[in-house]
C-alpha cells in the first residue's frame, strides 16, 4: 500500500543539512516502500508549525505528517501545541504506546509531550527530536501505521 509521508521538523538551531533526525526518518520511510512527499524545517514557531501541518495535510494530501522536536518541557518546544491548533481529534493510543516503549530505553521519555491527531485523513504523529528519540520512537509505531491510515482515511476493518 502507498502511504505518502510529510516531515516537519521543528528546530530553532537545526537547517535542513542538521535535521539528521529528519534525514533518518526519510530513510526509515522508504525502507517501508513508503514515499516522502517533503521534508521542511521550521523554526519553534507554533504557528509556523501549524502551517506547516496544514500545508502537508491539506495542500499535498499526504497520509501522515510526522513532525520532529518540540516536544518537550521547555517554554520553546510548542509542537504539541501547534497540532492541536490544526487537528480535530486525539489518538491518545498511539502517544501512549511511544511513551511506553521509550520508557524501555529511557526515564527520559516521560519528558516528551508528543500528542497523535487527526486533522481529517491525514494522521499527524509528534516525535521527539533527537535521531535516537525519533528512531524509536518511529519503531514503536511503524507496525501499526498501515492499519491507522486505512482507518483514519475512513476505511473498516
Ligand atoms: N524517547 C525515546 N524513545 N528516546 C529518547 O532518547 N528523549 C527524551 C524524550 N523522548 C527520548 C525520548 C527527551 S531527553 C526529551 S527532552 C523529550 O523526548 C522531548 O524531546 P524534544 O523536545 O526534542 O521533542
Amino acid at each position: 500500500m502507498d502511504i505518502w509521508f510529510g516531515i516537519v521538523t521543528a528546530s530553532d538551531t537545526r537547517g535542513f543539512e542538521q535535521d539528521t533526525a529528519g534525514e533518518a526518518l526519510e530513510a526509515l520511510i522508504a525502507e517501508q516502500g513508503w514515499k516522502l512527499r517533503e521534508r521542511v524545517v521550521v523554526k519553534d514557531e507554533r504557528a509556523s508549525i501549524s502551517a506547516a501541518i496544514v500545508k502537508m495535510a491539506d495542500e499535498y494530501g499526504v497520509d501522515v505528517v510526522l513532525t520532529c522536536g518540540g516536544t518537550g518541557l521547555s517554554l520553546r518546544d510548542v509542537t504539541p501545541e501547534a497540532t492541536q491548533d490544526v487537528c480535530d481529534r486525539n489518538v491518545p493510543g498511539i502517544a501512549e504506546a511511544m511513551r511506553s516503549y521509550s520508557l524501555t530505553k529511557t526515564g527520559r521519555a516521560m519528558l516528551s509531550r508528543a500528542v497523535v491527531m487527526q486533522r481529517g485523513t491525514t494522521l499527524v504523529i509528534n516525535l521527539p527530536g533527537s535521531e535516537k528519540a525519533a528512531r524509536e520512537n518511529w519503531e514503536a509505531v511503524c507496525d501499526q501505521l498501515e492499519h491507522a491510515v486505512l482507518m483514519t482515511a475512513g476505511g473498516g476493518h
